[in-house]
């Protein structure tokens, strides 16, 4: 069955709430810049205690050696997912899962906020779908668990692909939604047939009118 992952972009107040509401529940949450930077240990940490799976979205991009250091210090917090983008290169993919131990990486392959013209500007060739598959075939071949990429690629990757995957599944907008920042976005229902293992969703979620009462109504959807 495919999980729900709450993108935990919001305030810690707010963040603290949720973890202490959703207790129990099937979820993942995942921490990116807004609360990491400020408060790292402080919400990673309540995380764990409160039994949820710990996904960083730190999307590593660097050489080799600080991607490495960077993995070491992730498997220290006792995160479960940990992100980085495939284009940091081979090498830097190898050394990542040398050190992972029992961390799964997932490998950001293109950022669902952008589309054709936006590889132009960032002087990519490739046809979106082609880029998509050639990060995602990289990041196999070096071992990496999972590709965070848009539901329109989930079928397409997973009909080519040789080996099975995590594909982890943002950009997900409920009926009526804007899609803001995002491009590449599908629907809750078609993220779930396309064949997402993982769907993170934040604004949908954070910005509820009940939150909790949204959590509950997608695991219902889920299951
Ligand atoms: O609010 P929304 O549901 O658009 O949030 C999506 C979350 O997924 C954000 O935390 C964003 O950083 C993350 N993400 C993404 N696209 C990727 C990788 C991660 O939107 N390719």
């Amino acid at each position: 069955m495919a999980k729900l992952c709450i993108a935990l972009d919001t305030n810690l107040s707010q963040a603290l709430e949720l973890l202490s509401s959703l207790k129990g529940y099937p979820l993942v949450f995942k921490v990116g810049y807004k609360l990491f930077i400020s408060h790292h240990r402080t919400i990673t940490d309540k995380v764990k205690e409160k039994g949820f799976e710990l996904f960083l979205d730190l999307k590593l991009h660097d050489i080799p050696n600080t991607v490495k250091e960077g993995v070491l210090s992730a498997r220290d917090l006792g995160a479960d997912y940990l992100t980085l983008h495939i284009s940091s290169g081979r090498e830097a993919l190898k050394q990542a899962v040398e050190v992972k131990g029992k961390l799964r990486l997932l490998g950001v392959s293109l950022l669902t906020s952008l589309e054709e013209e936006d590889l132009k500007d960032i002087g990519v060739c490739e046809e979106r779908e082609k880029q998509v598959l050639n990060l995602a075939r990289l990041a196999l071949e070096s071992g990496l668990e999972g590709i965070v990429c848009s539901g329109k690629e989930v079928r397409f990757l997973k009909e080519r692909l040789e080996r099975p995957f995590l594909a982890v599944v943002p950009g997900i907008r409920l009926e009526g939604e804007p899609p803001e920042d995002q491009k590449r976005v599908v629907s809750f229902e078609e993220a779930l047939q396309t064949g997402a293992d993982m769907l993170v969703m934040g604004r949908s979620i954070l910005r509820a009118e009940n939150p909790i009462k949204r959590v509950e109504e997608l695991l219902l959807r889920i299951a």
